[in-house]
């Protein structure tokens, strides 16, 4: 039998209510400059409605270690009972963007049949991103050059119109200096490398490919949600400093090594599920239509049947007082 051949096809709907309780949670905090509570009210809403859900899921990518985080928590167990999965987990992705107001933030989750999904230690990824065109063409150990080569033959684009997608920090520079070099086109982003990771299986997104370094975690999210899209993800951990390095020595994680998708996330049966927070190219962000009202937006993809799925949601919250939003 394959791995988790017995998942839930139901489970879809589920998830895409414990994304909006933390999308709605979070989005209270909008512009406020409080990450920390932006990222608490996300928490707190995503908890409270995995509690509804029929799973036995192991926190495998959360808050942090149980001694950093009281909640969704490295190792915690959610869910009411059922199939045993893996859970990775990000509240609000793009904490700062909520703080300031600006896009790209999502609440998400990915599940996988337990042991499907890689424990990736809280450090920094190296990272490729491409569409299902590109799947299977690029490699992480090509230089720059070559991957955006193969991006443009692929996608049957002259190398002046593709569009190459990263964080906007200094560490990017010298990806940012061969981008301009060969001619391609830029769009840099703050915060929030998993909705970019996605942008580049829609083309109408009009962004064809994600480079450089991010989370880690963040990294094994956006894995999830490009093998229910077909396209193709990789990385490479990357460690800052001892510490990091022992780390990994003692989870057996080889720094060196080139993460492929399929080591990554184990497997065709996974979940993807998010919730917009604020705007970001593929998703709107929570929008209140009154003082009891909200409407959402989400999308939960499904990699063994690849169906993907987008959620509109009218939200009453005076019909729903168990949840505090
Ligand atoms: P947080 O929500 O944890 O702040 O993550 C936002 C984010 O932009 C991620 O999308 C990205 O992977 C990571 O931060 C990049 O880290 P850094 O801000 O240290 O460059």
């Amino acid at each position: 039998m394959k791995a988790g051949a017995n998942m839930n096809r139901n489970l879809a709907m589920d998830l895409v209510r414990v994304t909006e309780a933390a999308a709605l949670g979070a989005s209270k905090y909008m512009g406020k400059g409080d990450k920390i509570a932006a990222d608490q009210a996300g928490v707190d809403g995503m908890r409270k409605m995995f509690d509804t859900i029929s799973i036995e899921g192991l926190v495998v990518i959360g808050e942090g270690e149980m001694d950093e985080a009281p909640m969704l928590y490295i190792g915690e167990v959610v869910g009411k009972g059922g199939q045993k999965v893996d859970i990775a987990v990000d509240p609000v992705e793009g904490t700062n963007s909520v703080a300031k107001g600006l896009g790209n933030a999502i609440a998400v989750i990915a599940i996988a049949p337990r042991g499907c999904l890689l424990n990736a230690p809280d450090m920094y990824m190296d990272k490729i991103a491409v569409g299902p065109k590109v799947a299977g063409k690029i490699h992480i150990d090509n230089t720059v050059e070559e991957n955006l080569r193969i991006t443009a033959e692929a996608l049957n684009k002259s190398i002046s119109d593709l569009t190459v997608t990263m964080l906007d920090r200094p560490r990017h520079s010298s990806i940012v200096k061969q981008c301009r070099e060969m001619g391609t086109r830029i769009r840099l982003f703050q915060d929030g490398d998993v909705a970019a990771a996605m942008a580049t299986c829609f083309e109408s997104s009009g962004i064809d490919i994600m480079l450089g370094i991010g989370g880690a975690p963040e990294g094994v999210l956006a894995a999830v949600a490009i093998k229910c899209m077909g396209g193709d993800f990789q990385g490479r951990l990357v460690a800052y400093n001892e510490e990091e390095r022992k780390r990994c020595g003692k989870m057996r994680i080889n720094i060196e090594e080139a993460l492929l998708l399929e080591d990554i996330v184990k497997g065709d049966e996974a979940y993807f599920c998010a919730t917009g927070i604020s705007d970001s190219v593929l998703l709107k962000g929570v929008v209140y239509t009154g003082t009891k009202s909200a409407e959402t937006h989400s999308v939960v993809m499904r990699s063994e049947t690849g169906t993907i799925r987008f959620v509109e949601t009218i939200h009453k919250f005076g019909k729903k007082p168990k949840y505090a939003y």
